[in-house]
């Protein structure tokens, strides 16, 4: 890891805020519907957590993990699914749960790999988004915040598995060399 130190960006209080009109929204466009939320992991659990009790219909849960970086801060372009469904989706009114859209690689292929199991619908929720770095298009449905390019960390993302624990979103600030003499 670089020498860096982490600056709050959106506070815990702004978080909690954002998410509780998600949740209202969710609420009413799901009307007489059970939602099936499908958390993508490890980012998308502290949101998912949070949504889902925001969220006043019946919601099941399901966990996948796909994989599009290493140890580092750019994307490799490579995605690989890690860990897939539990259960079969076909049919299901199913809303994917992520923690952050940034090259939109690794969500336009999960979604098109789930849109091939023909689930009845199929949205995307995700707390942040920067659309300034995408390269692959991809629709989201739902967006809690819309950030600058900058790396990101807390309410479950992460800069080497650390922060993903901070109540708040704050940024990564890479400290200068110290010169030796
Ligand atoms: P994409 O395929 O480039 O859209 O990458 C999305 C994934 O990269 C996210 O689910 C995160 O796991 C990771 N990621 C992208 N930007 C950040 C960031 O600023 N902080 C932490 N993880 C990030
Ligand atoms: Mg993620």
């Amino acid at each position: 890891m670089e020498k860096h130190h982490v600056e709050e960006l959106i506070s815990e209080e702004a978080v909690n805020a954002r998410i509780k009109e998600i949740g209202a929204q969710i609420t009413k466009d799901y009307e007489g519907k059970t939602i099936h939320l499908i958390c993508v992991l490890k980012g998308g659990s502290f949101f998912m957590c949070e949504l889902a009790k925001r969220i006043d219909r019946p919601v099941s849960l399901d966990f996948m993990s796909v994989s599009s970086y290493g140890g580092d801060t750019k994307s490799s372009g490579v995605v690989r699914i890690v860990k897939d469904l539990d259960e079969a989706i076909e049919g299901k009114d199913v809303l994917v749960v992520e923690d952050i859209i940034d090259s939109g690689r690794t969500l336009s292929y999960l979604l098109s790999m789930l849109r091939d199991r023909k689930p009845a619908s199929l949205k995307l929720c995700t707390l942040l988004d920067k659309p300034s770095r995408r390269v692959v298009d991809v629709t989201v449905d739902y967006t809690g915040f819309e950030i600058p390019d900058t790396f990101v960390v807390g309410y479950g993302l992460d800069y080497d598995q650390i922060y993903r624990n901070l109540p708040y979103i704050g940024h990564v600030v890479f400290d200068p060399e110290e010169k030796g003499e």
